[in-house]
């Protein structure tokens, strides 16, 4: 058997609930999901909601509509679920119409996410610290409290990947809020590691280095520090000089969730180039 076949073999037939894939990161690990056989629900805020403190702009429907429609074009099917991630309540109904519509739940991405401006800790205002908690800290226990239970109806093969950051490995200055919420879901993974361990149900998390998506327009913007800039200080602080690339994450993802990791759980993936061991 290839390695190909063996991944592939993986994902017919199953469904991926992902967080923030109307564009970045999480549309192309629906993407990529979805070539290898994958259904997937795409949930992220569309247009139920918006984020303050930061003025942060979010993917539209028409991004997660057109995220959608690429899926389709793949032949698999996808659900639209426009929901936000800091509503207990609004993620327990997205769970509940991914499975309604599409069977099942087998994998988990925990992906949406926000950054803010740079400022020391004593200067941030405590609304940009809650922010920055809720969408995502607590964003990701609302994500995974929601779908675990339909994980757990028949747990044989299912998965969680958790994305962190390179630095809830190692901190950076100026965006505690962000470090610390990343830290928690470095943490979150792991205990949900241990408790669905029994099941046969494993959880990993990823932690990327500074790559090139809307998360860094908004880093641009917030912070007035020009796109190049930003992106040669992220390639400074790692080990290899060359940004990393949204498939190197996806890539990462998808085979922690394939049944050839099917030993690995409890793992902190670093996808960073070395930036946590500079
Ligand atoms: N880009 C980077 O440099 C980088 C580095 C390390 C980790 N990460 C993490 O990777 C993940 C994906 O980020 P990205 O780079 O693709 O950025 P992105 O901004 O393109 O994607 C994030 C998605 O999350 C969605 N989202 C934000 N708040 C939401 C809410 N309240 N409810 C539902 N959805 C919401 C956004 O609409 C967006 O589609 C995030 O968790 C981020 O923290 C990014």
């Amino acid at each position: 058997m290839s390695r190909e076949s063996a991944v592939d073999e993986s994902f017919a037939s199953r469904v991926a609930f992902i967080t923030g894939a109307g564009r970045g990161q999480g549309r192309s690990h629906a993407l990529r999901l979805a070539e290898l056989g994958a259904d997937v629900a795409l949930v992220d805020l569309g247009s139920v909601g918006s984020v303050s403190s930061p003025t942060y702009a979010t993917a539209t429907r028409d991004e997660l509509n057109s995220v959608a429609d690429e899926v389709r074009g793949l032949g698999r099917r996808a659900l639209v679920v426009e929901a936000d991630v800091r509503s207990a309540e609004q993620m327990v109904d997205a769970a509940a119409s991914a499975v309604r519509e599409l069977g099942q739940i087998d994998y988990v991405v925990a992906n949406a996410g926000i950054t803010d401006g740079f400022a020391p800790t004593w200067e941030l205002a405590p609304e940009n610290w809650q922010t920055m908690i809720d969408i995502n800290l607590t964003g990701v226990f609302h994500t995974v409290r929601a779908a675990i239970p339909h994980l757990l109806v028949e747990p044989a093969g299912r998965g969680l990947v958790l994305i962190g950051s390179g630095v809830a490995i190692k901190a950076v200055p100026n965006l505690s809020h962000y470090v610390a919420a990343k830290y928690g879901v470095r943490g979150l993974a792991a205990a949900l590691a241990a408790e669905l361990g029994p099941y046969g149900i494993r959880c990993n998390s990823v932690h990327p280095a500074g790559i090139n998506t809307e998360m860094t327009t908004a880093m641009v913007e917030l912070n007035g520090i020009p796109r190049e800039e930003l992106l040669e200080r992220f390639r400074s602080g790692q080990l290899l000089q060359m940004n990393v690339e949204i498939s190197d994450i996806t890539a990462a993802v998808v085979w922690l969730l394939s049944d050839e990791a099917r030993f690995v759980t409890g793992v902190e993936l670093t996808v960073d180039a070395g930036e946590s061991k500079k």
